[in-house]
């Protein structure tokens, strides 16, 4: 009697234990399938300003003469043992690298250079012409604004 009962208690809880099992499974199987996608595709705005903690556009007009000039001390002492700006050093030549490349990207390279060598297809292809990685300088998110007029100034 009681066995009986609970053989039954017991198929219907593994009949709903399927149901319920299907109905996740085909769900998790949509989320895995967007989520994978997200996760291994970059957004727009990565591809064009890297990736990191600078997630707004910057847009530089007018070069400030002042934040420049303290950029300029800034690369002098953070930047000057791996990189020139007109020829190839320990790192590529940054002359005219505002040119090729976004105000945020830039910065976000600065800030986040493992994550952008590790995942940006820009950076992992300049990174596969160096031997050395670039390491993160620490700077503030100030900081590495100002090296970036700096480098604006020398690109134009
Ligand atoms: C230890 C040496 C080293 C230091 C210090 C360093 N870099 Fe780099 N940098 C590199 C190397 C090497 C690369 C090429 C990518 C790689 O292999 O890491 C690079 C790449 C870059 C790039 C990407 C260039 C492109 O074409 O996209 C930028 C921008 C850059 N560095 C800016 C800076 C700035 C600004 C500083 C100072 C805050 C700095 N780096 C400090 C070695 C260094």
């Amino acid at each position: 009697m009681n066995t009986t009962i609970s053989k039954i208690a017991g198929l219907m809880m593994l009949t709903a234990a399927l149901l319920i099992g299907c109905g996740e499974s085909s769900d998790d199987e949509n989320s895995n399938a967007n989520s994978q996608g997200e996760k291994q595709e970059l957004t727009d705005f990565e591809m064009t300003h890297g990736i990191g903690p600078v997630d707004e556009e910057i847009t530089i007009d007018e070069i400030d003469p002042e934040l420049a000039k303290e950029g300029m001390r800034v690369f002098d002492m953070k930047c000057g043992a791996c990189h020139k700006l007109d020829s190839r050093y320990v790192g590529p030549p940054l002359g005219g690298i505002m040119n090729a490349r976004t105000p945020a990207y830039v910065m976000n390279m600065i800030l986040n250079p493992e994550e952008m060598l590790a995942k940006h297809p820009v950076a992992k292809s300049i990174g596969s012409e160096y031997p050395t990685r670039m390491t993160n300088q620490q700077l503030t998110r100030e900081k590495a604004r100002a090296v970036v007029e700096y480098l604006a100034q020398e690109s134009r």
